[in-house]
């Protein structure tokens, strides 16, 4: 499955992952002079929120989608941004970066779930780290957004969509702490932590909740016709309504299960 982003509307309809990842940010307990890796960095602007927060470090941002790295440079270019770098390049290619630069920190925000060979991930990391530097990733993790997942799934099969999907592959990863243990360890880590952690995605009403499942959900809708997709997304709502009902304010919950790794390169 490419990486078939919409940068501008993910930008407009990125609230949640931005939160989690200022939340993310905020256990960097960052000096101000590191030097960071972030990966899939998307629409940048956590990258941008970082190049600050270490104004003599820097900050190398990458992302596997054509869209989002020509949409970031953009956003935050060099000559306001002079310690951030944006590069198209694949997770499971950090490797070579190797003999361009070494890091103190890889930090990784609600990507690494679209990737399926995180060893590869992690060896990577572990090439372009220095020794004693460190790892702080969260992604979507065992059991995340299963309500979603199970609502999709009903509205896959009524008839209207049903002969689209017949060639459906499930595009994410959502892997457990126990995968983590053994791929740090493999490659030299220390963990500190590697937990699932419950979170609540809230959406301010159906709007809100369309416009993250038609940026983040694209590998689903890009199964169907452009003309079918609205409809479709509008179903998906219909149907996780009926069991995740709006609270009293209109705001509309999902259950995230984030999986965060942290972890020391030794
Ligand atoms: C939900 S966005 C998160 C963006 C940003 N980190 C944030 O928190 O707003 C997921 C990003 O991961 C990127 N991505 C997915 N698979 C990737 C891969 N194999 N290598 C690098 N980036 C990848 C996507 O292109 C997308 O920009």
């Amino acid at each position: 499955m490419g990486q078939n982003w919409n940068a501008e509307d993910y930008a407009m309809n990125s609230k949640g992952q931005l939160k989690w990842g200022e939340e993310l940010i905020e256990k960097l307990f960052l000096e101000g002079n590191e030097a960071i890796l972030d990966i899939g960095c998307g629409d940048g602007k956590i990258s941008a929120k970082l190049s600050k927060l270490v104004k003599e470090g820097e900050v190398f941002a990458i992302d596997a989608s054509e869209n989002m790295i020509r949409f970031a440079s953009g956003q935050f270019p060099k000559k306001l941004f002079p310690n951030l770098t944006f590069l198209k390049m694949n997770a499971i290619e950090i490797n070579k970066l190797n003999s361009l630069k070494k890091f103190d920190i890889a930090f990784s925000n609600a990507c690494l779930h679209w990737v399926k060979n995180h060893a590869a991930v992690i060896k990577g990391v572990r090439a372009i780290l220095k020794n004693g530097g460190r790892i702080l990733f969260q992604m979507g993790g065992r059991g995340d957004v299963g309500e979603v997942l199970s609502s999709i799934k009903v509205v896959r099969a009524m008839p209207a969509y049903r002969k689209y999907f017949e060639n459906f592959a499930a595009p994410y990863y959502f892997y457990g702490a126990e995968d983590y243990e053994i791929w740090l360890d493999k490659n030299d880590f220390l963990p500190v932590r590697v937990e699932l952690i419950s979170k609540d995605m809230r959406h301010d009403g159906d709007e809100s909740f369309k416009g993250w499942l038609r940026t983040a959900w694209f590998p689903y809708t890009d199964y169907l016709p452009k003309a079918l997709r609205d409809a479709f997304l509008a179903e998906v709502i219909e149907v996780y309504k009926i069991n995740h009902p709006a609270d009293e304010f209109g705001n509309i919950h999902v259950k995230m299960i984030r999986l965060e790794v942290e972890a020391h390169a030794v």
